[in-house]
């Protein structure tokens, strides 16, 4: 368990919680490892009906933690068990998934999003995927889930170019529902959340469940991605990447 994760039950809701506001929210692996805890007991608790993920003012999460990128890169393992583990949780999950996006929504902060069932954001949300800035390959089944949902080459502009989306983009692309006032973010996800969890549970699942026949699929891809991501961390490139971030340069590719 990590501090950085907050995880709170109440009136059938899990309210789980990016809660590292210094460091823009990043997530490393011991919050990996929280996050998919949090979803993967849900589907056994007949008093979880839905989870909604939440992030801290102005910022949902900044995505990876690029320390931990940079510790795989000079001799790590891979893209992480941790991270792994919480990709197919979210790709599995029977507990519906919501979430409410503040600020930036970098990485999987964006990529995850397109597991939930329902998202919301504040005029003030911002979405990038900045793989390829970083010499890695895009994560979490996107380059499957992103074309089907946007089209290719929307998917290809914010995959490929690393182009930020904002809210409105965002709800014209198809993965935000829609947007509200920060002010009232959290009340109208947790509302949400509640509605949903007020549905008839078994008719929902089995809905979800055909509306989401594509999951083997989606843990194939997450699993064939995270290959190429891990020869990637090691490459010259990325490393180059990694380094300049936290010496707050420009990388020289
Ligand atoms: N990993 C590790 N630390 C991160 C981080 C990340 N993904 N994102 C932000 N931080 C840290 C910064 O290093 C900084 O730490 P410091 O105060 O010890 O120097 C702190 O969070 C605040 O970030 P800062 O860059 O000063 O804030 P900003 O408002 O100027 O910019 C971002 C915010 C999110 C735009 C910028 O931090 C950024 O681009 N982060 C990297 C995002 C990214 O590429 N994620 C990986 C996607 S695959």
């Amino acid at each position: 368990m990590t501090d950085f994760i907050t995880v709170e039950d109440r009136d059938r809701v899990r309210t789980v919680r990016f809660n590292r506001p210094d460091k823009k929210n990043a997530i490393t692996a011991a919050m990996y490892a929280s996050l998919a805890g949090a979803i993967e007991t849900a589907d056994d608790d007949p008093d979880v009906r839905a989870i909604a993920f939440l992030g801290t003012e102005g910022c949902f999460t900044a995505g990876n933690d690029i320390l931990d990128f940079l510790s795989i890169a000079q001799g790590g393992d891979g893209l992480g068990a941790d991270v792994l583990r919480f990709l197919h949780a979210l790709a599995s999950s029977q507990t519906p998934l919501v979430a409410g996006v503040d600020g930036i929504a970098i990485g999987v902060g964006t990529t995850m999003l397109f597991h939930c069932d329902m998202a919301l954001a504040t005029d003030r949300a911002l979405f990038k995927t900045p793989f390829l800035d970083l010499g890695l390959v895009p994560e979490a089944a996107s380059t499957l889930l992103f074309p089907k949902r946007m089209g290719y080459a929307r998917a290809f502009e914010m995959l490929c170019l690393g182009e930020a989306v904002g809210p409105e983009r965002a709800v014209e692309t198809g993965f935000i529902n829609r947007i509200v006032a920060a002010d009232t973010l959290e009340t109208e996800t947790r509302a949400l959340a509640e509605r949903i969890a007020a549905r008839p549970p078994s008719a929902l699942r089995l809905s979800r469940q055909m509306m989401r026949a594509d999951t083997p699929q989606i843990h194939a891809r997450i699993d064939e991605e995270a290959d190429h991501f891990k020869s990637c961390l090691s490459s010259e490139e990325a490393t180059e990447a990694f380094m300049a971030f936290t010496q707050k340069r420009k990388p020289n590719f």
